[in-house]
């Protein structure tokens, strides 16, 4: 069932804010305050980065390449820890979660990257459901949101394929199946059209913008402009270890020049 885990105990799904503090619902779902992040100690990443974002915002991550964009997202769902300053998820502080905790705020988090990351000689079915049967939900359960998450990005009916067999375009739709299988508050996406030609680039963000019309909140980080430019949207751009808010985006040209964003 739903909910119970082996030992009988309620156990709520990740979804609404459950399991965090109820007074964050009406904070920020995400707060950077004055992280610094350093690979090397002679060439620090992030300096003194500052950022907060609202519960089912759409914002657009760019800036030059190296300035940190990975990094910042890296951080953000725990596979990197930084070095000083706080990120507040939902009103918990990302960094100081037990290592038990993790696993909690990534069922909270769905990501997608570059480069899908897929089983290839799993089927689409196989690969999407993995974050809920990692969860252990029952398998009549993750079949259906399995195909649900499928329909939503347009692949109902290609379950059976093997992932490898299908084209960039179809991959990445089956790696965003499997980033919102479990309906986090948060998704992710490092440069996910990167490995697209620009028609194909321009519908994976419309799923984007689909997935974030049921209240999501996407952060989507990206060099390509004229992705930047399809509509007026919010724009963090990262250079020199901070961030420049655009909320209105990059349309001013001069702006851009000085900002030198590629
Ligand atoms: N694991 C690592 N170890 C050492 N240095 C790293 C590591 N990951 C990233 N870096 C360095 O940190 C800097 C920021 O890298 P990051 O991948 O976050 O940039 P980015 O903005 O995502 O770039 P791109 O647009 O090319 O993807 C780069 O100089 C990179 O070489
Ligand atoms: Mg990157």
């Amino acid at each position: 069932m739903e909910g119970v885990d082996e030992s009988g105990t309620f156990r709520p799904m990740l979804r609404a804010g459950a399991r965090f503090d109820p007074s964050a619902a009406n904070k920020p779902i995400l707060v950077f305050q004055d992280v610094h992040k350093a690979y090397k100690a002679d060439a620090p990443v992030l300096r003194g980065m500052n950022l907060g974002i609202e519960r089912g915002e759409f914002v657009f991550f760019t800036g030059p390449s190296g300035a940190g964009k990975s990094t910042l997202l890296r951080l953000l769902y725990a596979e990197e820890s930084l070095d000083s300053g706080r990120i507040l998820f939902m009103g918990r502080e990302v960094g100081r979660l037990t290592p038990e905790a993790i696993p909690f705020l990534r069922r909270n988090i769905g990501v997608v990257f570059q480069d899908f990351k897929l089983v290839e000689n799993w089927s689409v079915t196989e690969n999407v459901a993995l974050p809920l049967e990692v969860l252990g939900l029952p398998a009549r359960l993750i079949r259906q949101r399995t195909g649900e998450a499928l329909e939503r990005v347009g692949l109902g009916g290609r379950g059976n394929d093997l992932a490898g067999t299908l084209s960039g375009g179809e991959q990445q739709r089956v790696a965003i199946a499997r980033a919102i299988v479990g309906e986090p508050a948060l998704v992710l996406a490092d440069e996910p059209t990167g490995n697209l030609d620009p028609q194909l680039a321009v519908d994976i963000l419309g799923l984007f913008e689909d997935i974030h019309d049921t209240g999501v909140t996407v952060i989507f980080a990206t060099h390509d402009r004229s992705l930047l430019d399809i509509r007026p949207r919010r724009v963090v751009i990262l250079q020199d270890g901070k961030t420049i808010d655009a909320p209105n985006g990059l349309e001013d040209p001069e702006e851009l020049d000085q900002l030198q964003v590629a």
